[in-house]
């Protein structure tokens, strides 16, 4: 059985008191694995945010079908189902040190404080913090806060790893190291990772799967991608890697509509 699933999914916004509905999701169909990374691609407004808030169980109000190995979000994490998020800004307590900041995440979790220290040291040796720990996030770089808020995500041990657009705020040569660091500490945790990303080449160097979306109308799933050809670990000079990204690249020019050789 996969582990999550969802089927037909549908979300509508808006629509009461006689305003206007508008449709974010019209019928999404996604299976995916344990310990799999699967990318999300598509236009702005596409539904992408809206489809990972789903999944993360901060959105309970849509039609159609979503189950983690057969139950609802909500009896998976009664159960002890941890999910974990990572946005485009890395979010941290500015009047917390790193260590601060990625022990808090531990508070609300099981794990017994006395673990709570080897936990972090282990989390910031992965991405490469251990020595900015008694840092506050104003005395690092973009790229040290968003390592710092990738440790706190995994520091739970997270079932599922979501990231909405985490590293698009990076300069390329950051954003690079930034998803090294990512699949170093995947490989140690084997977390299932959904990401929204606008960026083809991460996502080719990142995912086992790319699903693009499209627009007009939106909301909809268009085309799955397989990266199944291309040998962990990769490279971005790897041409069967560049040959995927390229694949990405037409299709998300063909499902947004964007069919202008310009773009080529
Ligand atoms: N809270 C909301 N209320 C009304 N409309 C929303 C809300 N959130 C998103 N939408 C609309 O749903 C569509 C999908 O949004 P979103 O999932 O954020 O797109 P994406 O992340 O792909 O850019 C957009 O048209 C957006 O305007
Ligand atoms: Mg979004």
């Amino acid at each position: 059985m996969s582990q999550i699933v969802l089927s037909n999914v549908r979300k509508e916004f808006g629509g009461q008191r006689g305003a206007r509905s508008w449709t974010a999701l019209n019928g999404v169909d996604l299976s995916i694995e344990v310990g799999e990374i699967v990318g999300i691609l598509g236009p702005s407004g596409c539904g992408k945010s809206t489809l990972l808030n789903i999944v993360a169980g901060l959105d309970n109000d849509y039609d159609g079908q979503f189950t983690i190995q057969g139950k609802t979000i909500e009896e998976q994490i009664a159960a002890g189902f941890r999910v974990a998020y990572v946005f485009q800004e890395s979010r941290l307590l500015p009047w917390k040190t790193v260590r601060g900041n990625v022990e808090f995440a531990l508070k609300a979790s099981k794990f017994p404080a006395s673990e709570w220290r080897d936990r972090v040291d282990n989390v910031l040796e992965l991405v490469e913090l251990s020595k900015f720990s008694e840092f506050y996030p104003q005395q690092l770089s973009g790229g040290m806060q968003q390592r710092a808020s990738i440790a706190r995500a995994f520091v739970i041990e997270p079932d599922i790893l979501l990231m909405d657009e985490p590293f698009s705020a990076l300069d390329e040569m950051t954003a690079r190291h930034l998803r090294q660091s990512l699949l170093n500490i995947w490989s140690a945790f084997r977390t299932t990772i959904l990401f929204v990303s606008h960026n083809a080449t991460e996502a080719s160097f990142l995912a086992d799967r790319i699903m693009v979306m499209g627009s007009d109308p939106g909301g909809t799933i268009r085309e799955e991608i397989s990266m199944a050809g291309v040998q962990r670990p990769r490279s971005y000079e790897d041409l069967g890697l560049f040959e995927k990204s390229k694949t990405v690249v037409n299709a998300l020019r063909s499902h947004s509509g964007r069919t202008d050789p310009v773009l080529a």
